[in-house]
């Protein structure tokens, strides 16, 4: 196993900032990944967090923390798309805060053996949860045209057909380096290039294995469902595809739909009240945190307060139950 850096928590300061944790809350870290963000809402006085993450190597390895945190920490081995049916198996139905810091953690990225990362040899897995299909699984089994759809799609790939018949070329593939190789001899790659031309396609298939956007859209409404009224959501995202989710569901909940077209329809009168308020403009890290710590140049924050009307989704206007 390659030793892994630790994962420095990315916007700590502003997703403190727009959390206000105030004494004795409740509150959801849906992403624990190495602690940073509990740990931080545990010292600004919080009574009880119920840290989520579906990768059992995050949940081990904070149980030194859960020990240590006096009974206020409990770690949750679930998906944060279930977020409140899980919370009501523990007789929690309100919350004041929920926090998504969404995407890989620096150790996953960085330890070769989970198969996130085209710099580091290792088996092409790509699991957060280490359940289901594996990337080799799919890659290996899927249409040329399917794979080509999952490269555009989650990776914005704009060479995804030439990509996805070498891949099926070169089958089968089981490493993440061959992944990488076959990827860049596809599109041309040269030393000196400035962004490695496989990060696209990891990217999307990551993406695709681990259905990151429809967990991203179902934690979403999971969260508005469980925040209190005057509850608050920290969202933050690291590529335009989530940040874009994000931002259409906060402008749509917050009443700030996007002005009328005369090629569309009148919207309904009948829309719900808004169910999100004070939506922050956008956060990015600045210029010194990006020196320090890289993984924050493409970080995205967005913050909003819960409002006292029922959730879209009770309304019948949500996408899910
Ligand atoms: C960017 S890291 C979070 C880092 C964390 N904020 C910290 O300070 O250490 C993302 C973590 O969220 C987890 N994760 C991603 N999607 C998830 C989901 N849908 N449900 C639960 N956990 C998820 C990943 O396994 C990973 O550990």
């Amino acid at each position: 196993m390659t030793a892994a850096a630790p994962h420095v928590p990315v916007l700590l300061q502003e997703v403190m900032g727009g959390l206000a944790v105030a004494q004795g809350e409740v509150h959801v870290d849906g992403t624990f990944g190495a602690g940073g963000y509990t740990q931080a809402i545990l010292e600004r006085g919080a009574a009880r967090v119920f840290a989520f993450d579906r990768d059992p190597d995050a949940i081990r390895e904070g149980e030194a923390l859960a020990a240590s945190s006096g009974g206020r920490l409990t770690l949750v081995p679930e998906r944060f798309s279930r977020m409140r049916q899980a919370l009501s198996d523990k007789g929690v139905d309100q919350v004041d805060g929920v926090t998504l810091d969404v995407g890989v953690s620096s150790m996953q990225l960085d330890r070769a053996e989970r198969g996130f990362s085209f710099q580091a040899d290792g088996p092409l897995d790509m699991r957060m949860s280490r359940e289901g299909e594996s990337a080799a699984d799919f890659l290996n089994k899927a249409s040329e045209e399917d794979i080509a759809d999952v490269l555009y799609r989650y990776g914005e790939e704009p060479k995804s057909r030439r990509i996805a018949r070498a891949i099926v070329g070169a089958r089968p593939i089981v490493r993440t380096a061959q992944l990488a190789h076959i990827v860049r001899k596809a599109l041309g790659w040269h030393a000196g290039m400035k962004k490695d031309p496989a990060t696209r396609t990891f990217q999307a298939i990551r993406i695709h294995l681990n259905e990151e956007l429809q967990e991203l859209e179902g934690g979403l409404e999971a969260a508005e469902q469980v925040l209190r009224p005057g509850g608050r959501l920290a969202v933050v995202t690291f590529h335009s595809l989530e940040d874009r989710l994000v931002k259409r569901f906060l402008k749509e909940r917050s009443g700030d739909l996007p002005g009328g077209s005369r090629h569309l329809p009148q919207r309904p009168a009948a829309r719900p009240a808004p169910s999100f308020e004070a939506v922050a403009k956008p956060v990015r890290a600045g210029e010194a945190e990006v020196a320090a710590n890289p993984r924050a140049r493409s970080a995205t924050l967005r913050v909003a307060r819960r409002t006292a009307t029922s959730s879209w989704v009770n309304a019948g206007q949500g996408t899910s139950s």
